[in-house]
């Protein structure tokens, strides 16, 4: 039975693949330092088939970062400081654990002999591309908007100077604005979904920074999960960069407009300054994803915020 390293397993997206995997009854060890993760994100992770583990370290230490990779098949490298704005407010912290922190997983995982290391890029890297509304392909040069996207362009081209040099089967998956169960809605740098949702919910009104006709190719976790483990056995994956989406690109007052329907709440937003380094649309070309790892999305953009406003619903949001 292979045994998968989570790096940022703790986290909403890490935490979901940790969940599907002991579900499938594998092997999990999960390594995070729990800034913005929680153990009881892993509650559902542990209730599986599977065998389950933990390490509280962090990225940023080699050590550690060797201890944690002892025996290890397949890596999922989700650790991260994710978000635009903190790497706009300090580029130096987010190259660390991003960059530096992604050189030490590849090193430790070169070392220890792993099969293949699957990283979580981001749609970020892409910047503004023209045609606005052409879907971005993997082949684009990356026009980083950000120090947050520079340090995910950093971690990729280790990822392929690592699979060149010295053969390490690293795959680059390219997320774009994931959203689901478990991801924070508190945070200052909270996600726009979760945002709105928590807004609409208590019945305030959500802020919308910039006019909300900015586009987003909004993507459900499990499509995220699902992608990922595709990734680790695709013959054809590694040394690939490869785009994870819905395949479609809603505006911010779309997105309003679905979640105030599902809710039943007729809110009016309030407009907030627009941010700097965000890209104004995104949209993803699934053609590779679907060539290289049989990947379609299998819950839409309507479909995930119904489950989404569901849980919210049920009170099991952080289940
Ligand atoms: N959520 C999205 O829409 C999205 C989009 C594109 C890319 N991504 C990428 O996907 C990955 C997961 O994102 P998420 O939304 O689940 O974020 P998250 O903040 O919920 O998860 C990140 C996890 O990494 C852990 N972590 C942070 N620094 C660490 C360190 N130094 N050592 C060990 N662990 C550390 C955190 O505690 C957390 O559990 C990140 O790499 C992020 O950049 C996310």
């Amino acid at each position: 039975m292979p045994t998968y390293l989570i790096t940022g397993g703790a986290g909403f997206i890490g935490s979901h693949l940790a969940q599907a995997l002991t579900a499938q009854g594998q092997t999990v060890r999960v390594f995070d330092n729990l800034t913005s993760g929680k153990m009881q994100n892993l509650r559902a992770a542990r209730r599986g088939k599977g065998e389950f583990s933990f390490i509280e370290g962090d990225i940023r230490d080699l050590q550690t970062c060797q201890q944690a990779m002892q025996g290890v098949d397949y890596v999922l490298h989700q650790a991260a400081r994710p978000s635009v704005q903190r790497s706009i407010e300090n580029p130096l912290a987010t190259h660390e654990v991003n960059a530096t922190g992604s050189l030490n997983i590849l090193w430790a995982a070169k070392e220890a002999g792993v099969k293949r290391v699957v990283v979580a890029s981001s749609s970020s890297i892409y910047g503004d591309v023209k045609p606005e509304s052409a879907p971005k392909e993997e082949a684009l040069p990356p026009k980083p908007l950000s120090p947050y996207a520079v340090s995910k362009v950093a971690m990729e081209n280790y990822c392929t100077a690592f699979y060149n040099v010295y053969g390490l089967e690293t795959v680059r998956l390219r997320y774009f604005n994931v959203f689901g169960p478990r991801q924070d809605p508190e945070s200052p740098y909270a996600a726009v979904v979760p945002k709105f949702l928590f807004a609409l919910q208590e019945g305030q009104a959500p802020t919308v920074l910039g006019d909300g006709r900015q586009s987003r190719d909004f993507t459900y976790v499990d499509n995220v999960v699902a992608a990922n483990l595709a990734a680790c056995t695709a013959p054809e994956a590694p040394g690939q960069a490869i785009n994870v989406a819905a395949g479609v690109s809603h505006d911010l007052l779309d997105l309003l407009q679905v979640l105030g329907e599902l809710l039943g709440s007729e809110v009016e937003p309030k407009f907030g300054p627009a941010r700097s380094g965000e890209v104004r649309y995104s949209l993803a070309s699934l053609e590779q994803a679907k060539q290289v790892l049989g990947y379609a999305p299998k819950v839409d953009f309507r479909q995930g915020l119904a489950r989404l406003v569901e849980l919210a619903r049920q009170g099991r949001y952080a289940d």
